[in-house]
């Protein structure tokens, strides 16, 4: 999530008994599921018999999969990771990745041409290609920026070239990384591969809400030619070689220069808002300016599918994939061979979702693959469980136009509408509500998948947001993960059986209630607010956090953002990494061998707290890439 001060406007404003069953049972009780007595818990945990059940229960056993000894939690400016293991800083924002691209110049006077040819801001969701033994590209969203870093006037005096600099610091940047004999790896700044796509690149809109009245502009009177991708946030990598990345909270670029301007309630459902943010870049580019072009905002939301070969593609947005604040998108290959893609939307109180392709995929033909997010059936997950159960069964309830109320007289015109308006979609067909789904990551052996869900203090405070379910805590500050078996392994099935993974929390603030973690948390593992979700090929679950590091109070003990390694099987979570002072830590990759680990820093040194990270001494602190090995060149966390 951001983090700066333009995203906090934004946070402000987001206020608004079958065989799979058995598997549940016997995993829940393997775990021992929650920690502490029931005794002392206020109203959830005394009418919870599973919490009674469990809370006696020992803590689980070691791994078999985890082989590093844990990192401490850490205050430092610095990214630490276990014993026997070094991080180096690949890439960093601002570095020249196009060539003749100027060398980063940390004066905040750089122009928009410069960097437009530089790494975008704030690097979060990134995926690796192989090009050969040692070669790659890497494809990493740039998620947002932060003017009191990006220019030395601090947003105070901004110009066109301002607005322009701003926009290329968003987007996506593709670039080749090479590895050395040593093992360590390099970026290379004159590949012909190097891409940046931004704010203004030109995209193609495909699926259901192409061409449609709703997504054409005064400047795109076809409804299909789309400039730009921004608040890039987490991403998904398909089998035939491209690259997905998710538009997250696009509402935040757009304002009115007329204050009284009415909004729709489309409008208001996604968080826009007629004041600007922060970004101004209404100001010089009339397409953010609701006063003058009320449209543009529905071409922005989507997921989009980028060709990373193929510096000249034409990237295109998957509007069949709903339109929402996008995280990331899961995919995986159903049995059948249906593309499926789980898709979280990450506000208070929005909804989990599932793309299920229409056609199949080929895997003997690349090329015919390239379409198969164009065209299939969107669906949003609802969570059902008896009052105080943590596991239950679920639904996967279609957003077709004509079926489930989808209909005119509801609102929805057509299956554009529908697309379009997802999240209303969503309501009028009663999903669950939930505490901010952020990744979504399917496990190795394709039976189950988890989905983070980061916190959200709007729980049991908000109209349409009960506590209950996979989000069984009031004004949730901590954040849990659920997990989920489809029906029969197979994940275009309607039914699915759930249960939580960890419940995060402070076991040594809070006892004897939900607020101290489930029973796999410890004082040596706590962590808020878990975001990034990842499996390397061992079926090792790596989660990064995006939470609060104050270190005080519920905190206490937690340090800075970091990233834990957890063994799904056993239930044991073990710190991996620490990054430095006010981070977010997130974006992960590896390489094909799982001998490198790419993880990303982001916003180091946000709203002004005193970071340098990654070069030391009096430098601006900058987003940044780590390359994470093993000194002995082994597999990452064996
Ligand atoms: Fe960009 Fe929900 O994190
Ligand atoms: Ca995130
Ligand atoms: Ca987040």
């Amino acid at each position: 999530m951001l983090k700066n001060q333009l995203q906090g406007d934004a946070d402000r404003l987001q206020d608004n008994a079958s065989d799979l069953e058995t598997i549940v049972d016997k995993a829940v009780s393997r775990r021992g599921f929650l920690r502490g007595g029931a005794a002392a818990m206020g109203l959830f945990l005394a009418a919870n018999p599973l919490a009674q059940a469990v809370a006696a229960a020992t803590k689980p056993a070691a791994s078999k999969l985890i082989g590093f000894s844990a990192v401490r939690a850490s205050t430092a400016d610095t990214f630490i990771v276990p014993e026997g293991y070094s991080a180096q800083p690949l890439i960093s924002w601002g570095d020249p990745i196009l060539r003749g691209a100027p060398a980063f110049d940390q004066s905040g006077t750089q122009n928009a041409a410069a960097q437009a040819a530089q790494f975008g801001d704030n690097t979060d969701g990134m995926s690796l290609f192989p090009l050969s033994e040692d070669r790659a590209l890497l494809a990493v969203n740039n998620e947002y920026t932060n003017y009191q870093l990006l220019f030395a006037h601090k947003g105070d005096a901004m110009t066109a070239d301002d607005v322009r600099k701003s926009q290329a610091a968003h987007g996506v940047s593709v670039f080749e990384v090479k590895q050395n004999a040593d093992g360590t790896w390099d970026y290379l700044n004159d590949s012909a591969y190097n891409r940046r796509i931004t704010a203004y690149t030109e995209m193609e809109l495909t699926g259901p809400a192409a061409g449609h009245d709703l997504v054409k502009t005064q400047a795109d009177p076809t409804g299909t030619k789309v400039l730009g991708t921004f608040n890039n946030c987490a991403n998904g990598q398909t089998p035939w070689g491209t690259y997905l990345t998710c538009e997250e909270n696009f509402n935040g670029y757009f304002s009115s220069s007329d204050a009284d301007i009415k909004l729709t309630a489309q409008q208001k459902r996604y968080g826009i808002k007629a004041k600007d943010r922060g970004y101004q870049w209404a100001k010089f580019d009339e397409r953010f300016d609701l006063a003058k072009e009320s449209q543009e905002a529905n071409r922005h939301g989507w997921v989009v599918e980028i060709d990373p070969f193929d510096p000249t593609s034409t990237p295109k947005k998957r509007s069949a994939l709903g339109r929402f604040k996008h995280e990331n998108a899961a995919l995986t290959i159903n049995k059948d061979g249906q593309v499926v893609v789980y898709l979280g939307d990450d506000e208070r109180g929005e909804h989990l979702y599932k793309f299920v392709s229409k056609e199949r995929y080929n895997a003997n033909d690349m090329k015919a693959n390239r379409d198969l997010l164009e065209d299939g059936t969107l669906y949003v997950a609802r969570f059902n469980a008896a009052e105080g159960e943590l596991k239950g069964k679920g639904e996967w309830v279609e957003l077709t136009h004509g079926k489930n109320g989808l209909t005119k007289e509801n609102g929805f015109a057509d299956q554009a509408a529908v697309m379009i308006f997802a999240r209303e979609a969503a309501t009028q067909v009663g999903a669950t509500t939930m505490d901010r789904p952020e990744w979504v990551a399917v496990h190795p052996n394709n039976k189950t998948v988890f989905c983070t869900l980061t916190n959200n203090k709007h729980r049991g405070k908000k109209d349409g947001q009960p506590v209950g379910g996979p989000n069984p805590r009031i004004n949730n500050k901590y954040g849990q993960i659920v997990r989920w078996w489809p029906a029969n392994e197979d994940h275009a099935a309607a039914e699915f059986n759930w249960d939580l993974m960890v419940i995060a929390g402070n076991p040594d603030v809070h006892s004897g209630n939900l607020y101290a973690g489930s029973s796999n948390i410890s004082n040596e593992n706590m962590f808020n607010s878990p975001d990034g979700l990842g499996f390397d090929d061992a079926g090792r679950l790596w989660i990064l956090t995006d939470g609060k590091y104050s270190n005080k109070d519920d905190f206490a003990g937690m340090g800075n953002n970091q990233m834990l390694c957890a063994d799904p099987e056993s239930g044991e979570i073990r710190r991996f990494a620490t990054g430095p002072i006010a981070c977010e830590i997130t974006g992960l990759t590896f390489s094909p061998d799982q001998r490198t680990m790419f993880v990303g820093v982001q916003h180091p040194g946000e709203k002004g707290k005193p970071s340098h990270f990654p070069a030391g001494g009096d430098s601006k602190p900058r987003s940044t890439i780590m390359v994470v090995r093993r000194n002995d060149g082994g597999i990452i966390g064996a």
